[in-house]
């Protein structure tokens, strides 16, 4: 199916290519050159001390928890209502995931009084989850999670170009972890990038990154250095340079992309402002910047989503549901856990096309859409 408009679409321009192109020339393709120039570049965007590029967010999240010690016994607070990967990254160093809801149906992020509540005599950590781009409560939690002296890992997949005052996303505790996967605002296929601000922290990370090898290909190939040791264990966690120069190259259109996301999101809540059972989520904060890299909204309870959906998209327009909450899916199932306020979001949420180079006419198509599906009987009470 060809749809009239897809959820989200990658843009490429002319330079991001050459950007790309260039690098399959110069017949250097793993890790090397162009990575170190990305990582010194989003170091300095994100005013973190350091930057590691790693091959997913998925990756960065698992090399943050190992990196950060967290061992089987440990407990680290989370949210349910996330991608499952957030929670994977907690059990693959053997950890367990306490699971924290979110702070209303319209702030679907975090919330600081459920983390207080989720934290026991086990906890060494908290993995927060910048939803859409939205910091939310990230601040709170991170003074919270100083108080109790543990460690604050954010997954900031959505995040990039999302700041709080001068702060970015994944500089409010240990460690960030950011997503260029294909959806993303620096959506480059796959790809992912570290920050923090520990220098041994870090080390470790690029460290592991490659194996556990002392040194990289790179260096030893323009002789930076002859050694090349086993120092560590690890895992092949490498960014490539072509995607690397790729990823920079749309780093430099960042704020540009997220300023056209931030007025489609923007057009989107005046329009629906006035239509009862469609509820934007994440209201505009005054001291936030968010990346806007989703749009969701809540629906009222009569309306019976299935049907919504796929009203939008007999019309061409797609939509997803982000996301089926954790602690009930199979992988990390705590049926004993309740978090009402993630379930009945997971209910009723529905995601909306978002991407910076959608046209007037394609958001005035999903506009009118959900209009014309909401007046129409997809409520569940004027259906029966
Ligand atoms: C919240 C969240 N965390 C982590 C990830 C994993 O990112 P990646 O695909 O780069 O591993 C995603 C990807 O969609 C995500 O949405």
């Amino acid at each position: 199916m060809t749809w009239r408009v897809p959820l989200c679409r990658p843009t490429f321009v002319r330079d991001d290519l050459e950007a790309m192109l260039e690098t399959y020339r110069s017949g250097w393709l793993t890790s090397g050159p162009r990575t170190a120039e990305l990582e010194e570049a989003f170091a300095h965007y994100t005013r973190a001390r350091h930057a590691i590029a790693v091959s997913s967010c998925s990756a960065a999240l698992h090399l943050a928890c190992d990196a950060a010690r967290l061992r089987p016994g440990d407990e680290v607070v989370v949210p349910s209502l996330t991608f499952t990967s957030t929670v994977n990254a907690i059990t693959h160093v053997g950890a367990r995931p306490r699971f924290a809801d979110i702070a209303d149906v319209t702030e679907p992020w975090l919330s600081v009084e459920s983390v207080e509540a989720a934290i026991g005599p086990r906890t060494k950590a908290v993995l927060t989850m910048a939803y859409g781009g939205h910091l939310g409560e990230t601040e709170a939690i991170g003074e919270l999670a100083a108080r109790h002296d543990l460690i604050l890992i954010e997954d900031a997949a959505h995040a990039c170009g999302s700041w709080l005052g001068e702060r970015h996303a994944g500089t409010f505790g240990l460690a960030g972890a950011f997503s260029f996967s294909g959806s993303k605002n620096i959506g480059i296929g796959e790809g992912g990038m570290l920050i923090t601000d520990d220098d041994e922290f870090a080390a470790r990370v690029a460290r592991r990154r490659w194996h556990g090898l002392s040194s990289q290909a790179w260096d030893r190939h323009h002789q930076a250095t002859p050694k090349y040791e086993l120092a560590d264990t690890g895992f092949n966690y490498r960014l490539d340079d072509p995607k690397a120069a790729l990823a920079h190259a749309m780093l430099g259109r960042l704020d540009s992309e997220n300023a056209r996301r931030a007025a489609i999101d923007a057009a989107y809540r005046e329009a629906f402002a006035g239509m009862e059972p469609i509820r934007p989520t994440a209201a505009p904060d005054p001291q936030a910047r968010s990346s806007h890299c989703m749009f969701t909204a809540v629906l009222d309870e009569a309306v019976d989503r299935d049907r919504f959906r796929a009203a939008l998209a007999d019309r061409g327009v797609q939509t997803s549901v982000h996301y089926p909450p954790v602690h009930l899916g199979v992988n990390h199932a705590q049926a004993h856990v309740q978090l009402p306020l993630t379930e009945d979001y997971a209910r009723r949420s529905v995601t909306l096309p978002l991407f910076p180079q959608m046209t007037a006419e394609q958001r005035e198509l999903v506009i009118g859409a959900v209009r014309e599906s909401l007046v129409r009987p997809v409520r569940a009470a004027s259906a029966a």
